[in-house]
């Protein structure tokens, strides 16, 4: 009954991990699977989305009918991000890291005595500057929390001036980095919040495009 809900529609979704590189043979990352953005764009482009989806390093392959760009740093995904926002739904589920070595060595880093200290700078933090300039897109984050998970997700929202935010208590059986389920709230910005049973990250994808597709101009 879904399925053309989203046909002559533009979706644009950010997944998975970045990987910042230290030198040549190292770099930073995180548990990021990409699965549950991956799972958003499967969907968006069953509903009959154009779907494009900004990737970091995963072991997914593109779902049918998603066109996918591969990326591997912040800055990378940014750019990416940032070189078209002409879209109906933005949805950024990637997990970006939020700082990557000040220096990138051009030669493997070599053992030393003693400690070695890294120094990080930040990273651009792209849904907070795809909010500062959106007009009619509908933009949806999420959060992925360990501890007041809706007081840090709705700080969230009002920070990066989204539409809806997806949180979810990372600490929680079932949930977050890995999982095939999730246990998510959603909360938009006229404070309206829904808390969901744990569900199939199928399920979580179609119920966020759902409640996107209701929040469309
Ligand atoms: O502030 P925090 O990183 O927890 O916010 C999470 C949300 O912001 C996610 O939707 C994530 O994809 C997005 N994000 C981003 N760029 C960053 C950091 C987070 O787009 N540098």
């Amino acid at each position: 009954e879904e399925s053309g809900s989203l046909s002559g529609r533009r979706v644009l979704i950010t997944a998975g991990p970045t990987r910042e590189p230290l030198d040549p043979v190292r770099y930073l990352t995180n548990h990021s699977t990409g699965k549950m953005g991956y799972a958003i764009a499967s969907a968006a482009a069953a509903m009959g989305a154009e779907t494009k989806l900004v990737s970091g390093p995963v072991e997914l392959g593109a779902p049918s009918g998603v066109t996918r760009i591969d990326v591997e740093t912040a800055q990378e995904m940014f750019e990416a991000v940032m070189s078209d926002l002409n879209f109906d739904i933005i949805i950024m589920t990637a997990a970006v890291a939020d700082y990557r070595p000040k220096a990138v060595a051009s030669q493997k880093i070599k053992k030393v005595e003693g400690d070695l200290a890294l120094e990080l700078t930040r990273n651009p933090d792209i849904l907070y500057e795809v909010g500062k300039v959106k007009n009619k897109q509908i933009l949806i984050g999420f959060a992925a929390e360990t501890e007041k998970v809706l007081e840090h997700a709705e700080a969230k929202l009002r920070k990066k001036n989204l539409d809806m935010i997806v949180a979810n208590d990372v600490t929680v059986k079932g949930a977050g980095f890995g999982s095939d389920t999730n246990v998510v709230t959603f909360i938009t910005a006229d404070g309206e919040q829904t808390a969901y049973d744990q569900m199939g990250k199928a399920d979580v994808a179609k119920a966020i495009l759902k409640k996107a597709v209701s929040l469309l101009p």
